[in-house]
């Protein structure tokens, strides 16, 4: 990959995407959604291999939302699938291969099938041990579910509010050890957040790109990175320094 322009001390060490355009790219072609999704999965496997070469540490995507139940029976069927035969089996062991962890945030115990829940289960295990990069895949996940488990947790521990701050919510988001994304990208044109990291994205950069998802590559995530680089990140001070794992100093 062309790092020129990139500077190697500067990387973020989070990145996450919203894979938006899925459908579009299909009738473009006209071909079914659900072939845009294939596609999008080889988009994702080529983004990933990107990541991995910029040296990037946390590669996070977002693959299905808890509203995505919502579109018809076929369609879920079709991305679960993907998501279950094709990133839980083979590319599983291509990234295992290339040292890449595999996380899942979600919500594991609503809706999923059990034996996708088991593959899952598979694929973290495993990689459980692999340092190369880790990526996370957002699977039956919502920002604001993940607030509402992460205030039932802690409800249910039976800490009393005086002794609830941020540090208390962020161990119970559902991967505590994720750092907040430096840099979040979304496709095809859409300016929306949807419900991604809603908690963890507080100083995020954003950047927004008209590329279609099935026709994201490496190339563009390294200029999604440039974009990332020229900002300057404030995180509510005046001059340019870095927070506390997203927390304003
Ligand atoms: C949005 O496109 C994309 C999704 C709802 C799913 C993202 C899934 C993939 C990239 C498939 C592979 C994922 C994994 C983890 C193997 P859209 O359907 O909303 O597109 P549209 O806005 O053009 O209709």
């Amino acid at each position: 990959m062309d790092l020129d322009g990139l500077d190697p001390n500067r990387m973020p060490r989070h990145v996450a995407c919203v894979m938006d355009g899925n459908g579009r790219w299909a009738v473009k072609q006209g071909l079914p959604r659900t072939e845009g999704h294939r596609a999008g999965e080889e988009a994702l496997f080529d983004a990933t291999c990107g990541a991995l070469d910029l040296g990037i540490p946390y590669f996070t995507v977002y693959a299905f939302s808890t509203e995505n139940w919502r579109r018809p029976h076929e369609e879920v069927r079709f991305l679960i699938n993907v998501i279950a035969d094709r990133l839980l089996t083979r590319r599983r062991d291509q990234l295992h291969a290339m040292g890449v962890r595999i996380r899942f945030i979600g919500r594991r115990d609503w809706r999923v099938p059990r034996w996708v829940v088991r593959r899952m289960d598979e694929a973290m295990e495993l990689t459980r041990k692999n340092t190369a990069m880790t990526l996370t895949v957002a699977f039956n996940y919502g920002g604001r579910a993940e607030m509402v488990d992460a205030v039932k947790a802690i409800v249910g521990s039976g800490l009393p509010a005086s002794k609830i701050d941020e540090r208390t919510v962020r161990r119970n988001l559902y991967d505590p050890s994720l750092p907040d994304p430096d840099l979040v990208i979304r496709t095809s044109g859409e300016y929306r957040i949807s419900n991604f990291l809603l908690w963890e994205l507080a100083y995020s950069e954003l950047v927004f790109t008209d590329v279609l998802w099935p026709d994201f590559r490496r190339e563009h995530l390294a200029e999604a990175v440039a974009e990332y680089q020229a900002r300057d990140r404030r995180y509510g001070n005046a001059g340019s320094h870095r927070g506390d794992e997203g927390i304003p100093g």
